[in-house]
């Protein structure tokens, strides 16, 4: 098996049995925010789209990225689909011109006829409102010399599928470094700031490192992150200073990391890295020297933005500069949406307060409407501020997903009283009739709790109440908080209650 890296969470897999292209993404994403890093415009694409096979994980942008599967990928290509509840990948893809799909089940294995023999494949589908935009995936590829995980930024909970299905994995390709706003939009003091900073740089490469031990394959590449950021004003984002309280450090950082940890198989691959496997084998080589990108990275970066500025110029010049009230769009998007979603509305329970450029529109999510503020109503317990062009742009564009375009932008502020609101982010990803039932109907079922775990002197239930990790795996203990490490939320031990979010309680008691 031939694997070669076209950046970010992008991979070329070449077998005797056929090519899979994996996550292709070379435009910039996110009102022009995220770049890949390092940069792959130089690979040959058209080149690389002319393969058998498509693997788009999901639907976020910097893994679906529409011009290049437009302007460079075979539309003859078989997709491989993952098996999501809600058929809007499928449907974006279609537009496109794709219209072979291969549709998976959700973490079965299956053997795909490709010209050249056939392939076992299995991607395993995750279908949380909170996995990417309704679904994120993960695809294993053997050819029956290699087996390949690339998990991309998918969090599955289960590997013992994993395991049934192919046994050794060769190669872990995975995210490692973080992908999300928080905390860096939030209004906080600094020093605050930095702090959560650097739990959650932190957090994000030990949930890799538990990963990597589940799946224990003998070659780990760290992938799918971090973006580069190019704009100047976001380029204070980028982990090119040392700063501890980052949230996106480099492939280099977390391969440290591992080797600290004892773990030697962490392989570095930059675009145009090409690792022969053949099971426990590996020969890797590279297009460049590495150094050249990481020796002086804030050089490497500059170079970068100077040589891309055109493209963000262009990407900035597409965004809706129009006049005018914002209430009654945003009425007519979110009212209806808020009438369909009863659970949802609940958990967000208090007025969210959007400032518009001028203009403060207040969605109240316990009266379902959208309105003007009422005098003396005070500051709102979650707020975001953000640009009128942005909010313009994703009206104009129909956005079923504001996680999707606007908020992963970084391009807003926020504040909030108290901890993290999963339902209000769920409700912007959910702007559509379908998504929006689908969430609501999630949240509606009960989640079973009966099984239980011990942990460092307590016994507590043994998945975790967010989504369901297996707290036997990802729980760590101190004093008495526990957290979860696939996405850090925690608990209080003694009374249950979840210290990251509403609701989500615990059962939990202390051994004697
Ligand atoms: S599954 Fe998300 S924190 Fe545990």
């Amino acid at each position: 098996m031939q694997i070669t890296s076209v950046g970010h969470a992008g991979f070329h897999i070449r077998t005797a049995a056929g090519s899979i292209l994996c996550d292709p993404w070379v435009n910039p994403a996110y009102f022009g925010s995220w770049f890949p890093f390092p940069d792959n415009t130089q690979l040959d694409w058209d080149e690389l789209g002319a393969c058998d096979f498509l693997y788009v994980s999901h639907l976020h942008r910097d893994h679906f990225d529409a011009k290049t599967l437009t302007d460079h990928v075979d539309k003859n290509a078989t997709v491989l689909l993952p098996d999501y509840p809600v058929p809007d990948l499928r449907r974006e893809l279609e537009q496109l011109g794709f219209h072979k799909f291969f549709e998976t089940e959700d973490s079965v294995k299956h053997t795909v006829p490709g010209p050249g023999g056939d392939l076992d494949i299995m991607i395993i589908a995750l279908r949380a409102p909170a996995d990417g935009p309704i679904g994120d995936s993960g695809l294993v590829v053997s050819d029956g010399e290699t087996t390949c995980f690339n998990m991309n930024d998918a969090r599955p909970v289960d590997m013992d599928v994993l395991h049934d299905a192919f046994g050794h994995v060769d190669i872990h390709l995975l995210q490692y470094s973080g992908a999300i706003w928080y905390p860096m939009v939030y209004d906080i003091p600094a020093r605050t700031k930095s702090n959560f900073g650097k739990q959650k740089r932190q957090r994000g490469m030990d949930r890799a490192r538990s990963y990597i031990e589940q799946v224990g394959a003998t070659w780990v590449v760290p992938s799918a992150g971090p973006p580069v950021f190019l704009d100047d004003e976001l380029r204070y984002l980028n982990d090119d200073r040392g700063d501890e309280g980052n949230i996106f450090p480099d492939q280099k950082v977390f391969l440290e990391q591992m080797e600290i940890h004892g773990n030697k198989g962490g392989i570095l691959m930059i675009p145009g890295s090409v690792a022969d496997v053949r099971g426990a084998e590996l020969t890797l080589t590279h297009p460049s020297d590495p150094g050249e990108i990481y020796d002086d990275k804030a050089a490497y970066i500059e170079r970068m933005a100077q040589r891309l500025a055109p493209v963000l110029e262009a990407e900035k010049a597409t965004w809706e500069r129009g006049e005018g009230s914002l209430l009654e769009p945003l009425r007519k998007l979110f009212e209806p949406i808020m009438a369909q979603s009863n659970v949802i509305c609940d958990g967000i329970g208090y007025p969210v307060g959007l400032v518009i450029g001028e203009e403060t529109i207040v969605l109240d999510f316990p009266k379902r409407t959208v309105r003007e503020p009422v005098e003396g109503e005070g500051r709102y317990r979650y707020g975001f501020r953000i640009a009128p062009e942005l909010v313009r742009t994703v009206l104009r564009d129909r956005e079923p997903d504001w996680v999707n375009t606007i908020f992963l932008s970084t391009r807003f502020q926020a504040w909030r009283i108290g901890g993290y609101n999963e339902f209000l982010y769920t409700f912007f990803k959910c702007l559509t009739d379908e998504r929006i039932a689908y969430a609501d109907g999630w949240f509606a079922e009960a989640h079973d709790d009966s099984a239980s775990t011990e942990l460092s002197g307590w016994e507590v239930q043994r998945r975790c109440p967010h989504l369901k990790a297996d707290l036997s795996k990802f729980g760590v203990v101190e004093g008495t908080t526990l957290t979860c490490n696939l996405h850090g939320w925690q608990w209080d031990l003694e009374s249950g209650r979840c210290k990251t979010s509403k609701g989500h309680e615990l059962r939990s008691r202390k051994l004697d």
